[in-house]
């Protein structure tokens, strides 16, 4: 018997008796017991109810690639490959290597329970403990060569904002390049890898968003963080439509860059710079100025204390608030 489907018949945090948990798997009252002592050991608190039965007092929130597709609009989910995973190292990696074997789906995505190596930005680890997040990759195919990568990973970023709140987030904040932000700190981020150039022009590329979801403590995380369920509690959070909307939002805002370039975000993103008017200091302190928003390309300005205008060059560049 699956954990997975007793947790599912669990899920509605209701008690049910031994005798029917053991009819609806299809397995003895023994079994039942077992597998719920599993569940405990999993971390999942589960209360004995003397003559009555099992019922599952902490929350859960389980993946489920058929719930995710039922969300999206049938056009867009005849377009995905969604898989949904256990455990990974990092979905990125994953979609990298479907595509290298030699995938041909047009939206190829891989979603995990947790990450045994995520990666983020500037060869930094990303906590992806099990149950908690969202770890989502796409791979996607772009026409336009190299140069489009530094506004590729912007846009990304307003997407996943815009997602966010059309689910009830407040305000969500973008640090350039395409940090995620709330006010009490990092909320998500997004690793835009390059798989390489398919033909001359054509480029595949793998979007991997990383979203703080039910994260309520976390060690090793070297900044302010927050997730979705410390920042708006009063909200019930599922991981399939946060998945879903992220989804949705990516694939969108994909056509629209390719047809329209990077000139059609330039607003949507600056609106929602967190670093607009703020001292801000750029390679260790060698460069510092007030931040004025992004130029047509997607490069930071910042005005320094000599009133020039200095753009910043998307990439490997950490900005921080002088303080
Ligand atoms: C950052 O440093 O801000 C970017 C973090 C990106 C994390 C996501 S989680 C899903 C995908 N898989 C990875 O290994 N990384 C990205």
């Amino acid at each position: 018997m699956k954990l997975k489907a007793l947790v599912a018949l669990l899920s509605d945090r209701k008690v049910h008796s031994g005798e029917s948990l053991a009819q609806q798997l299809g397995v003895s009252r023994t079994a039942i017991w077992k597998q719920v002592r599993r569940l405990t050991d999993e971390g999942f608190e589960v209360a004995r109810i003397r003559g009555r039965g099992y019922q599952l007092v902490s929350r859960v929130d389980l993946l489920d690639s058929t719930m995710i597709a039922d969300l999206l609009e049938p056009d867009l989910a005849a377009e995905v490959h969604l898989r949904v995973l256990g455990e990974v190292d990092s979905t990125n990696a994953e979609v990298l290597r479907q595509v290298a074997k030699g995938c041909d789906h047009k939206l190829p995505i891989i979603i995990a329970d947790a990450q045994t190596a995520g990666r983020g930005r500037r060869g930094r680890a990303w906590q992806s403990p099990r149950g908690e997040n969202l770890y989502l990759s796409m791979g996607l195919v772009f026409h336009g060569g190299f140069s489009i990568l530094d506004g590729l990973s912007l846009v990304f970023g307003v997407a996943v904002a815009e997602a966010l709140e059309g689910l009830g987030a407040p305000e969500v904040g973008l640090k350039w390049p395409n940090d995620i932000f709330l006010p009490g700190g990092k909320l998500g981020g997004i690793l835009v890898e390059l798989q390489g150039e398919l033909q001359e022009g054509v480029v595949r590329v793998v979007v991997g968003i990383g979203v703080n979801v039910h994260m309520l403590s976390a060690d090793d995380v070297d900044q302010p963080w927050i997730s979705l369920g410390k920042a708006c509690a009063d909200i019930e959070w599922s991981r399939n439509q946060i998945a879903a909307a992220v989804i949705r939002a990516v694939s969108e805002t994909a056509s629209v860059f390719s047809r329209e370039g990077f000139g059609a975000f330039q607003e949507a993103w600056q609106k929602r710079d967190i670093y607009c008017g703020q001292q801000i200091q750029v390679r260790g302190g060698e460069l510092q100025g007030i931040g004025c928003g992004i130029d047509s390309s997607g490069n930071y300005l910042l005005k320094t204390a000599e009133g020039e205008v200095v753009p910043v060059r998307a990439g490997e560049i950490s900005m921080r608030v002088v303080s």
